[in-house]
């Protein structure tokens, strides 16, 4: 099979539009049998239940091509799961986790010209999501949904690749106890736009969220969880509610507990410590692992030892480790690699 002519060494984070992308309805309590399509685009009621409230989840996980020529998809299952628990979280109908990955297999399948070729830097980044698609004008949960997935070839979410990057504790919130931060809704991407345009504006490359109860704990960005290195190469991500159970952290705790033979701890991460703190990462399907080189807490600078040029090394082996899995050179743990073709 040819792969698509692209620049894959040069691809930012952005929107290639592929040629084909999986479509099912739900109507009249149940999810037809599903299609793949070409149509990229979408035509709604006026008053569509995502028009007027929201109403809309999505996930997030890329195919790999291997060393040795293979299509692999790291981890499906679990953003299969987490989208459910995401539809529940806001009234909609969970798409059946078995469908879920069934339909990644065949977005990836019939969009494998636009997988990227192994060793070029870029991955193919897939996109489900649904949504409330019937009228809905009094505040309650619509009656019939869409549920889509898209791919589009990918580079690095931050420009400059693995080049350390520098944050801001945020004034805004992102989460509220028993609010929606732990699910994937687009409603917590929605309020985040303020609060990163004004990060950027003011030369942050992100912010750093805190548990808006007290403001005292390290939370996440806008998108992507963190994990902290301790000056004796402990390996610390914040424990918390109100965060998005990312796959990324889940298997990159594990990598430094089975591979790496690093001590782990998921805990509370208060501001106060962080000056402590001998490396900082942040971590995620479009961030990989994202060095932090500096924290600014409202004009106080915190710099992390490892510095501005590079990873630090308990994060660079975390990197090399789980990029090692999702592209074959390094044994996945069962079931972590789903092998499409
Ligand atoms: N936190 C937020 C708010 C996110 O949007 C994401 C991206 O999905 C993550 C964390 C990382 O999660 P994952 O590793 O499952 O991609
Ligand atoms: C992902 O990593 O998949 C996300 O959804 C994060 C988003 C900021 C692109």
């Amino acid at each position: 099979m040819d792969k698509k002519n692209i620049d894959w060494e040069n691809l930012g984070f952005g929107y290639v539009q592929t040629e084909k992308r999986y479509v099912s309805n739900f109507k009249d309590g149940k999810w037809d049998d599903g299609v793949l399509t070409e149509d990229a685009n979408i035509v709604l009621n006026e008053c569509a239940g995502v028009l007027q409230y929201a109403q809309t989840v999505f996930e997030g996980m890329k195919a790999y091509t291997t060393e040795d020529g293979r299509i692999v998809v790291f981890r499906p299952d679990l953003n299969a799961k987490r989208m459910v628990d995401s539809a529940k979280r806001l009234e909609m109908p969970p798409f059946p986790e078995e469908r879920f990955v069934d339909a990644i297999e065949k977005v990836v399948k019939a969009n494998a010209e636009y997988v990227p070729p192994y060793g070029s830097g870029a991955t193919l980044y897939l996109r489900p999501y649904m949504f409330g698609s019937n009228p809905v004008i009094g505040v309650k949960p619509a009656n019939e949904y869409q549920f889509r997935i898209f791919a589009t070839p990918v580079g690095p979410y931050f420009k400059g690749g693995a080049k350390p990057v520098t944050i801001c504790i945020s004034d805004f919130d992102r989460a509220a106890p028993h609010g929606t931060g732990h699910i994937k809704a687009g409603l917590n991407y929605a309020m985040s736009l303020h609060a990163i345009v004004t990060a950027h504006a003011n030369g942050f490359d992100e912010n750093m969220y805190l548990d808006s109860a007290t403001r005292t704990k390290v939370e996440e960005t806008g998108g992507a969880n963190f994990i902290f290195v301790t000056k004796d190469n402990k390996v610390v991500t914040p424990h918390s509610n109100t965060i998005l159970p990312s796959i990324t952290r889940r298997s990159l705790m594990y990598i430094a507990e089975h591979y790496l033979g690093l001590e782990v701890e998921e805990r509370d991460v208060y501001v106060e410590e962080l000056k402590d703190f001998a490396e900082c990462g942040l971590c995620g399907t479009a961030a990989v692992i994202s060095p932090v080189g500096k924290v600014v807490d409202h004009g106080k600078e915190i710099c992390f030892p490892s510095g501005m040029e590079k990873m630090g090394p308990i994060t660079q082996k975390l990197y090399d480790t789980l990029t090692g899995i999702q592209m074959g050179r390094i044994e996945a743990p069962e079931g972590w690699l789903k092998v499409i073709e």
